[in-house]
């Protein structure tokens, strides 16, 4: 089957705000029904990027499209298929949260009352308190609903989690599950990298407006420094295994060798076994550890080419 044609779309997408560098040279796509994460540090130019997209930020250079329209000229009737959150969300404090809701509703010229009523129950917001009453996470719901409501295509979301509780968390979890199921594509921002290892498949990772790598978790993950700890019958000889070609480093004491191995491991294992193996203790990369090699690396030298699938 041929794969989906993307609906968020970034080609050399670039922001200077005056001399100050918001984003460089963004390269990368969304196709339905997938999740893709958008990481970086404080800074790092994730909601410039977004609000770009959303039409909220002119372009310096570059483009952007969603749903095969770019968004530079895009009519107001996209927006009706498009869910933002911003980060900085700020609402209409003197409204109740149904009030608010209903009025972003008639913006899009929809009746969303049944759809308002069951997410807010199934979000446990309390829709008939004033904005200004509710606490910054139950404002976040409400956020989360008005993101969600209209069912849209394409869903933007800029730290969709910040405030949440993890029970909140959880249902949000399904709302986004249940988005794709539906074909949605879902480009979402993060610091929290824990917590988009298990939402998304692949991510982006920025830092200081410029791409570092787009990858699938789990390849970054495969293609990670890793420690395993091998524990021998006896007194290992270390030569064979520093010899391995995915060993990077290695530590013996005794019958206990400590290897840090970058990317597969199986070849380090197949030779640990001829020479008396009984023990091995891996650890697994998070994606952290990964983002934080990244960083520490420098720049899109240190990394696989920017905008490119790897294998
Ligand atoms: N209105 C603005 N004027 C000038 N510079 C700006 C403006 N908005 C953002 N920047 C700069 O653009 C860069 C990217 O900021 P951005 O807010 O996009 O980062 P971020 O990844 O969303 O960070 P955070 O995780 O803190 O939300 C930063 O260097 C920031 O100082
Ligand atoms: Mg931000």
């Amino acid at each position: 089957m041929a794969p989906e044609p993307a609906v968020i779309e970034l080609t050399g997408l670039t922001k200077y705000y005056g001399r100050q560098l918001g984003v460089e040279d963004l390269t990368f796509d969304v196709s339905p029904g997938e999740v893709f994460g958008f990481l970086g540090p404080n800074g790092a130019g994730k909601t410039t990027t977004l609000r770009m997209l959303i039409g909220l930020l002119r372009i310096t250079r570059g483009s952007a499209r969603l749903l095969g329209t770019d968004v530079a000229t895009a009519p107001p009737a996209l927006r009706a298929r498009i869910g933002y959150l911003p980060g900085d969300l700020s609402l209409y404090k003197n409204l109740t949260g149904r009030e608010y809701l209903g009025f972003m509703a008639r913006m899009r010229n929809r009746d969303l009352a049944e759809r308002i009523a069951s997410l807010s129950e199934r979000l446990n917001l309390d829709a008939s308190r004033h904005i200004h009453d509710l606490s910054k996470g139950n404002q976040q719901k409400i956020g989360v609903i008005q993101a969600f409501m209209h069912d849209p295509e394409v869903l933007i979301l800029d730290e969709p989690t910040s405030g949440l509780d993890p029970i909140v968390q959880r249902e949000f979890e399904i709302l986004l599950d249940e988005a794709t199921q539906r074909g949605a594509a879902v480009l979402l921002s993060s610091h929290i990298l824990s917590e988009v290892e298990h939402l998304a498949g692949r991510v982006a990772v920025v830092n200081e407006g410029r791409l570092l790598v787009v990858e699938r978790i789990a390849t970054l993950k495969s293609r990670s420094v890793r420690t395993l700890e091998l524990t021998f019958s006896g007194p290992v000889d270390p030569a064979p295994l520093r010899a391995v070609p995915s060993v990077d480093g290695i530590d013996v004491h005794g019958a206990v060798a400590s290897c840090t191995v970058v990317g597969a491991h199986d070849e380090l294992l197949r030779v640990a076994l001829t020479l008396g193996l009984e023990t091995v203790q891996t650890h697994e990369p998070s994606l952290e550890d990964i983002f934080m090699t990244l960083v520490a690396g420098g720049g899109p030298d240190a990394a696989p080419p920017a905008g490119q699938e790897l294998a």
